[in-house]
């Protein structure tokens, strides 16, 4: 390591992130940072840095043989793609917190990172504070790894506890969260599972050496959760929580997805309230592990930010040693799951579906069912988000191995619903 290696960066973006790190940079003298320029996209706005600093000329920085570090905390995906990828060509070490970007390229970039001999870091665009990508990468380099699940997306971890426990509605606590710098410029991102499952394909990939796209992962966000649907968890002692989980599957692939679910009172994700994010690891040996933090806002990213600037002293970079393990790991679609579904009317839903019903209540006006379904009946269909249709999976929702068929008839006959 080269303690002394003088970094400077050339920063992208003087958002919250940015912000954030400036202010963090400032009391962190020991690092050997500084930045040099910031390239911004309004000139007219007023900042609380001296304006010497600000540009809206990209070039200014990317042509600078003097900034070795591409800091890259920008709201758009386009412009920050060709930044991280033109930072990289031209032999700079890059950080970046664009999530949504760096999912949305992930293979390309691994490819960019190798061939350009620079680091690509990007540990702030997954649950912020916690480093969770770094241990991941170094920590859990083995097969052991056999579950982890998480609260990634701290606007709507917010907003559902605003919601249960303030008593806030949708509205209120979402201007509430944006108010406080949590929520994406346009939240629906948050709100419908976009952010979630982004960060949830940039996990697989370092937990499990899974490459995939956000487009191809089940996912939901909390937009179609209901009162009522509140109301059961209470009955049920349970908290309703967004989920990322993956979990490796008896044949050795993955099962993965970003849905809603109910959190037992005992599990380390029902103490996980606000913008905290948390994630629970399981290993073969090690039983569970569980990292808890900030998952949004200034100065926990910024931290996230400043850890991978840090890391370019001694040349860090991601490795992917499991993208090079023997045998390759997917994510597999034949497993079932345990939901509850609610609904307004029965007609759509496709009761026949379902393998095996444990709950019925069909009186009430809204109406809801617990039963086990195969994936692919959610995989590649709507009807679970649509018409006013909640699902929200149960506690422990993976069912492996089980002889679904012959359960199926006697439940809905005994049911008297078939
Ligand atoms: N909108 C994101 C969240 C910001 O709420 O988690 C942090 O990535």
């Amino acid at each position: 390591m080269d303690a002394n290696k003088q970094l400077t960066i050339g920063l992208f973006g003087f958002g919250v992130v940015g912000q954030g790190l400036y202010r963090i940079l400032q009391q962190t003298p020991s690092l050997n940072a500084s930045i040099k320029r910031i390239c911004i996209k309004d000139p007219a706005k007023k900042r609380d840095a001296p304006d010497a600093l600000f540009t809206t000329d990209r070039d200014l920085l990317l042509n600078d043989p003097e900034i070795n570090v591409i800091v890259e905390v920008i709201n758009e995906s386009e412009p920050a793609y060709r930044i991280v990828t033109t930072a990289l060509r031209k032999g700079k070490d890059v950080v970046s917190a664009s999530k949504k970007m760096l999912a949305e390229h992930l293979p390309e970039l691994i490819t960019l990172q190798q061939s350009s001999g620079r680091s690509l870091l990007y540990e702030a665009s997954a649950c912020a504070s916690i480093p969770v990508i770094r241990n991941l990468e170094e920590y859990y380099d083995n097969d052991l790894l056999h579950s982890i699940k998480g609260i990634v997306n701290g606007s709507t971890n917010f907003i559902l506890t605003k919601m249960f426990e303030d008593k806030l509605d949708l509205k209120d606590a979402l201007l509430l969260a944006q108010q406080l710098g949590f929520a994406e410029t346009d939240p629906t991102l948050d709100l419908e599972g976009y952010d979630a499952v982004n960060k949830w394909t940039l996990l697989l990939n370092h937990a499990y050496g899974i490459t995939t796209s956000p487009g191809d992962i089940v996912f939901n966000g909390i937009q179609n959760i209901k009162e009522s649907d509140a109301r059961v968890a209470k009955e049920k002692n349970l908290h309703i929580k967004l989920v990322a989980q993956a979990q490796k599957l008896k044949e050795g692939d993955v099962a993965g997805f970003v849905l809603p679910q109910f959190v037992r009172q005992d599990d380390h994700l029902s103490f996980v309230k606000n913008e905290y994010n948390g994630v629970v690891i399981e290993s073969g040996f090690a039983d569970k592990q569980f990292f808890y933090g900030k998952g949004a806002g200034s100065f926990p990213t910024a931290t996230a930010v400043l850890s991978d600037i840090s890391a370019l002293r001694y040349q860090y970079k991601y490795e992917y040693k499991k993208l090079h393990h023997h045998k390759l790991l997917r994510l597999y679609d034949d497993f079932h799951l345990r939901a509850y579904v609610s609904f307004a009317d029965w007609t759509f839903i496709p009761r026949e579906k379902f393998e095996y019903i444990e709950e019925w209540h069909a009186h009430a006006d809204r109406k809801y069912l617990v039963g086990i379904l195969h994936f692919r009946e959610i995989k590649g269909h709507r009807w679970w988000k649509d018409n006013n249709t909640s699902l929200i999976l149960m506690p422990d929702p993976i069912v492996e191995d089980m002889d679904v068929r012959k359960l199926k008839k006697v439940s809905l006959e005994l049911a008297g619903i078939m």
